[in-house]
């Protein structure tokens, strides 16, 4: 049996990110968390005929603690996304705090249930939670993922554009580093089958992934950032948690964890000097079972890339840090 929770249910990315975990078999209950709008929500879908149950929980009378209890899965996009002009770490203000009060209601209620992070910015919020867990004793590093899969969809959907495939999915790209600007770093190099990228077009290729969320801040025009693609990333990762707990293997995808505690992290963060990064990670019953070094193996190209992550990184990585153990 498993329970997931949506925390943010009611916005841009929770709505349709319910209705995936809603039409998913591998579902048997889904909650779903808000401060708004839970009970229309939770109505709407549970009139879809497929297996999982569906309540909405608001924050009166102990929603969130009855929203999280028992969960196997928490998903939390809740958090107000960018306007153009903005830089995610713009949003630290405000979701920092919405952040730790969530998790810490999961260190409450589902100490054990995975927890995956889609708030900006997630190179703070992922360490602000794992600071929260650890405060409360029940961190396990291999069960706090910070969602970073719409920069991989991205890096699919953009090389398939040059390379003329026409399933991008089917190109597997390591998408590593962070979630902001200059700190998604992808390997294309390291594409698997290989692609092909002439050389006039790699720049604007790396731009294009790196600021692929700029694209939509502008198109969008005040009226918030990617919200549907993202509902397809953040169901993409949450499947395959799953899909690993029930025991499928070789189960491989991006995400931004707390390496120290990740098999095979530590030799990563000897190279890259951040204790919060997003590699390929193995994922498996226990959840992160392997963290694969793909950053010794980057190009030369890539390793300037990767010089400029390191720099933005670790700044983002000690705000996160601070804002829990220094509260402002
Ligand atoms: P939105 O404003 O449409 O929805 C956010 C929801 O969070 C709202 O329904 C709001 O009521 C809810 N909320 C606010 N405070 C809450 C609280 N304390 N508890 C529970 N729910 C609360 O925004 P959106 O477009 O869905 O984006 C949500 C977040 O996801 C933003 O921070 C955005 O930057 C981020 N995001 C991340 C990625 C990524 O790749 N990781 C991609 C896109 C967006
Ligand atoms: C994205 O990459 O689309 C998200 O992080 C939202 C944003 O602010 O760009």
């Amino acid at each position: 049996m498993v329970k997931a929770c949506v925390a943010g249910a009611s916005g841009g990315i929770g709505q349709p990110l319910s209705l995936l975990l809603k039409a998913c078999p591998l579902v048997d209950e889904l909650s779903l968390y808000d401060v708004v709008n839970t009970p229309g929500v939770a109505a709407d879908l549970s009139h879809i005929s497929t297996p999982a149950t569906v309540t909405g929980f608001l924050p009166p009378n102990e929603g969130m603690k009855q929203a999280f209890t028992g969960c196997d899965i928490v998903v939390i996009p809740a958090g107000i996304p960018r306007k153009p002009g903005m830089t995610r770490d713009d949003l630290f203000k405000i979701n920092a705090g919405i952040v730790r009060d969530l998790v810490k209601g999961v260190a409450e209620a589902c100490p054990k249930a995975f927890v995956l992070v889609i708030s900006n910015p997630v190179n703070s919020t992922v360490p602000i939670a794992a600071e929260v867990l650890k405060a409360a004793g029940v961190f396990d590093p291999k069960k706090l993922f910070g969602v970073t899969t719409l920069d991989v969809v991205r890096a699919e959907t953009f090389v398939a554009g040059i390379s003329g495939e026409k399933n991008p999915s089917k190109t597997v790209i390591p998408v590593i580093g962070g979630h902001s600007g200059e700190t998604i770093v992808p390997l294309f190099s390291q594409a698997k089958p290989a692609v092909d990228i002439p050389a006039k077009d790699y720049d604007a290729l790396i731009n294009r992934v790196q600021f692929g969320g700029d694209e939509v801040v502008k198109a969008k025009d005040g009226l918030g950032s990617a919200t549907l693609s993202m509902a397809y990333a953040g169901f993409r990762f949450a499947e395959k948690v799953i899909k690993a707990v029930k025991g499928e293997k070789g189960i491989v995808e991006p995400s931004f964890v707390y390496l120290p505690g990740v098999p095979g992290g530590e030799a990563i963060v000897k190279t890259t000097g951040c204790e919060f990064f997003s590699v390929p990670i193995e994922l498996g019953p226990s959840g992160a079972e392997k963290a694969i070094d793909v950053v010794s193996t980057a190009n030369d190209a890539e390793k300037k890339l990767l010089e400029a992550c390191y720099t933005g990184l670790k700044g983002n990585i000690a705000k996160g840090v601070e804002f829990i153990q220094n509260p402002p």
